[in-house]
């Protein structure tokens, strides 16, 4: 049976066109009918040509390429289980995680799912089809899918398939956040949102956000950054230095994936601190190790393993995490073009995360 789904066929092709509907292929797959799906920074970075490895490995594993459907997050009702599914039955309300997992892997025994083993890690979107469509596939359903709890708001929901979990564990678990912290968060998208809002459950004294949009840094500041740099009108490392009295911040995240904001984080990180990149880079960057190797740092970069995703779902659930903010435009499943131009347009459009409902 034919479906509607968003098409990735190669760096700067996307196509909003029929596909066949997704079927179990597994036993522990599930097929869910998505009722919410949105897009990433990632998936416009894949648009860019940021991953061409969605196309090699296709061709690599079956000699050709006929493009990948995008959306790795949302939220949807079960359709149908395989035969191994015991945790969910169709009908079931769930949040489809971005990361799949067995579970029983050596990287799965050790949290790190999104290395998982035995084909799982960030798959949905990229190694196989995805949730920008009316169905999806999720493989090891069991382990890779939550239940909708009653009661919290189904936009906030649809951030818990990446963009929270990744900012808690990649930006501020990653980046060891401590009470008294001052921090800086490079990026405010929806991954800095994110950083922001969690890193605030760890009581960090001063939070800076650095973006290029007004907008955005408007919204950082009413989610509770303290202080905002517009990176485009001014120089931010001299701001953070200054803010910090010289001696540069506790943790740095860099949430855009570029070379121009890792290049602000590697300059503001004082002794002892961490550097968490959180960002997906398609390119090198500089990495200023002559200055670096003497300050007892601590990098890091990753992919989320969404392995706090349940804490984080509890938290939302509480009204803890005002994520609801996040959501600032809607559009229906047959506009999604549509969503994808106003997101990549998102500075103009005053956009942060577009909700596409079906
Ligand atoms: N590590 C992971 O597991 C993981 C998971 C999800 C997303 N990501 C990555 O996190 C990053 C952020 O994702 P997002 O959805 O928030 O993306 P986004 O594109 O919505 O946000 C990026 C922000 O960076 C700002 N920006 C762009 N260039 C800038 C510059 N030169 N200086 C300052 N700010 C600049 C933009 O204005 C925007 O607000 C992306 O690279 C995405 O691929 C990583
Ligand atoms: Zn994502
Ligand atoms: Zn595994």
């Amino acid at each position: 049976m034919p479906m509607k789904a968003m098409v990735y066929h190669g760096a700067g092709d996307i196509r909003f066109e029929e596909r066949a509907r997704p079927t179990l292929l597994a036993p522990t797959d599930a097929i869910v009918r998505m009722t919410k799906t949105t897009i990433c920074g990632t998936d416009l970075g894949i648009w860019k040509g940021k991953n061409p490895e969605i196309e090699t490995t296709a061709k690599a594993r079956t000699g050709s390429f006929d493009g990948r459907i995008l959306g790795h997050e949302g939220i949807g009702i079960v359709e149908e289980v395989g035969s191994a599914v015991t945790n969910f039955k169709k009908g079931d309300k769930v949040i489809i995680s971005c990361v799949s997992r067995c579970g029983t892997c050596e990287n799965c025994q050790k949290q790190l799912y999104a290395h998982c083993r035995n084909g799982g890690g960030w798959i949905l979107g990229y190694m196989i089809d995805g949730t920008q469509a009316e169905y999806v596939r999720t493989p090891y359903a069991d382990n890779s899918l939550y239940l909708l709890p009653e009661g919290l708001n189904e936009d906030v929901a649809v951030l818990l398939s990446d963009a929270l979990p990744t900012a808690h564990e990649i930006g501020v678990q990653y980046g060891n956040v401590k009470p008294g912290d001052t921090i800086a968060i490079v990026g405010a998208g929806p991954v800095g949102m994110g950083c922001l809002l969690t890193a605030q459950l760890y009581s960090p004294s001063d939070i800076i956000v650095v973006d290029m949009d007004d907008n955005r840094l408007a919204m950082a500041r009413e989610l509770g950054a303290t202080h905002t740099v517009n990176s485009g009108k001014e120089d931010a490392v001299a701001r953070i230095l200054s803010i910090t009295q010289e001696r540069g911040v506790d943790c740095a995240m860099e949430a855009v994936g570029l070379e121009a904001t890792w290049d602000i984080c590697q300059q503001i990180v004082k002794e002892g601190g961490h550097l968490a990149n959180v960002g997906v880079h398609g390119t090198p960057v500089r990495f200023s190790l002559e200055k670096l190797w003497i300050k007892n740092l601590t990098i890091t970069t990753g992919l989320v393993n969404a392995n706090t995703t349940a804490m984080l779902m509890k938290t939302c659930c509480s009204g803890k995490l005002p994520m609801d903010k996040l959501a600032t435009h809607h559009f229906k499943f047959d506009e999604l073009e549509k969503a994808y131009d106003v997101f990549k347009h998102a500075a103009d459009e005053k956009a942060m995360k577009v909700i596409v409902d079906l």
